[in-house]
């Protein structure tokens, strides 16, 4: 893909989730003489509000559809002449793919396979490839599974060893995009990236759920001994390295994105209770409100991203520290309280009764 032909013409998959409506409004920001069409199921983690602010771009466009729909799909990509696919839309969260696999095989494996099938009959159709097409797959580190407190962090060569289902279904869906360029030719990229937080984020996960619980004076649940380790990137930061990828990665390549932020869920939490106690002095310890909870299932013990290969061949460096954006992340969520309060009222009700039974996470107001 040539960066210098702007206009460009996206296709993002699930651009009313978390990182996709990030996604969308990082790239308008800085392209706004781009197309972008929007794909999105609205299941329950999919939010039009994330969109509300480039709604009346010109340049977007929002369509409410299934990415299993491979008829729906072609039809976009022909009669928007999309060259550039992002696809975020998946289904996302470990504890719910542990409760209920079987969407995360339809969304993740099958609808990966239905996109790509519609990418390589649009875009190879014919006797010519269509020039600069790109097909770029957003997935996760949990493919390479869970490393032990002194191994070496996962680089693009580690062996893959997802141990949810949501992990495996993502490693199928990254399996089959290799599959597509190395089998038919299709112009595909991989990302694997380390847990985002920032705004616009699903209250289903550990940083928005402990913000929001703490604005309500509700526990923060623990899992186990809160000694688990994952690698924080702020969301924007991940944007950034799939523009990088989408300008200067090489075809048929996987690139790690991950922020060098390692911290055990404990220190995490410890940390938003800080921000708290600076916000809320009142209301002061927060940590009083840690419970440690039920360890979830297989929980994997330790994520670390090795992301030299981003870094090196692709001039990239997270821009965000941890603490900062922590601290931007908290304001977000308390000067949006109009974004989550709906969620909150809304079926996620019925996830957080089923999941931590009562009194261990955010409850409608
Ligand atoms: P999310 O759950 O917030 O959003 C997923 C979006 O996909 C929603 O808008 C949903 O409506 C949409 N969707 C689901 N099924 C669909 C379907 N069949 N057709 C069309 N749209 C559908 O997810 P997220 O946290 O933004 O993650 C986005 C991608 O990034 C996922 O592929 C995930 O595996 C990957 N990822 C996430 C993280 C993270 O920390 N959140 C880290 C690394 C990789
Ligand atoms: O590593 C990338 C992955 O990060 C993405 O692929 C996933 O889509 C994303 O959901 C995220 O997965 P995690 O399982 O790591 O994220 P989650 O926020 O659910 O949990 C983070 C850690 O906090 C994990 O060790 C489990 C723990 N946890 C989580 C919840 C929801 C708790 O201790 N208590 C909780 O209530």
């Amino acid at each position: 893909m040539d960066p210098e032909c702007s206009p460009r013409r996206l296709l993002v998959t699930g651009g009313a989730g978390f990182i996709g409506a990030n996604f969308v409004h990082y790239w308008l920001a800085r392209y706004p003489a781009d197309r972008v069409v929007v794909i999105d199921l609205l299941t329950y983690a999919g939010n039009r509000a994330s969109l509300a602010a480039i709604e009346e771009h010109p340049g977007f466009r929002f369509v409410q559809g299934d990415i299993r729909d491979q008829a729906l799909v072609e039809r976009l990509l022909r009669e928007e002449a999309i060259d550039i696919l992002v696809h975020f839309a998946a289904e996302s969260h470990v504890d719910r793919s542990i409760a209920g696999p079987d969407a995360f095989i339809d969304t993740n494996i099958l609808g990966t396979h239905a996109l790509l099938k519609a990418a390589r009959a649009v875009w190879l159709a014919g006797d010519a490839p269509l020039p600069g097409h790109r097909f770029h797959h957003v997935s996760t580190d949990e493919v390479y599974g869970s490393l032990g407190q002194s191994d070496p962090a996962f680089s693009e060569t580690t062996a893959y060893a997802p141990n949810s289902p949501y992990s495996a279904s993502k490693a199928a869906s990254d399996h089959l995009v290799r599959a597509y360029h190395h089998t038919y030719g299709l112009n595909t990229t991989i990302s694997n990236c380390s847990n985002n937080y920032g705004p616009y984020q699903f209250p289903e996960k550990l940083i928005p759920l402990c913000i929001l619980n703490l604005l309500e004076g509700k526990p923060l649940p623990l899992y186990g001994d809160g000694r688990n380790i994952r690698d924080w990137l702020y969301v924007e930061d991940h944007c950034h390295g799939i523009e990088r990828i989408l300008e200067r990665g090489r075809v048929g390549e996987t690139y790690n994105i991950g922020g060098d932020n390692e911290r055990t869920n404990l220190q995490v939490v410890e940390t938003l209770c800080g921000v708290m106690d600076t916000l809320r002095p009142e209301d002061a310890p927060h940590a009083r409100h840690i419970r440690f909870v039920k360890d979830r299932p297989g929980h994997d013990r330790r994520y670390a991203i090795a992301a030299d290969k981003l870094e090196y061949e692709l001039d990239y460096t997270p821009m965000h520290r941890f603490e900062e954006a922590l601290a931007t992340t908290i304001h977000w969520y308390i000067s949006h309280e109009t974004w989550w309060r709906p969620i909150l009222n809304g079926e996620y009700r019925e996830w957080v009764g089923s999941h931590y039974g009562s009194g261990c996470a955010a409850s409608p107001g």
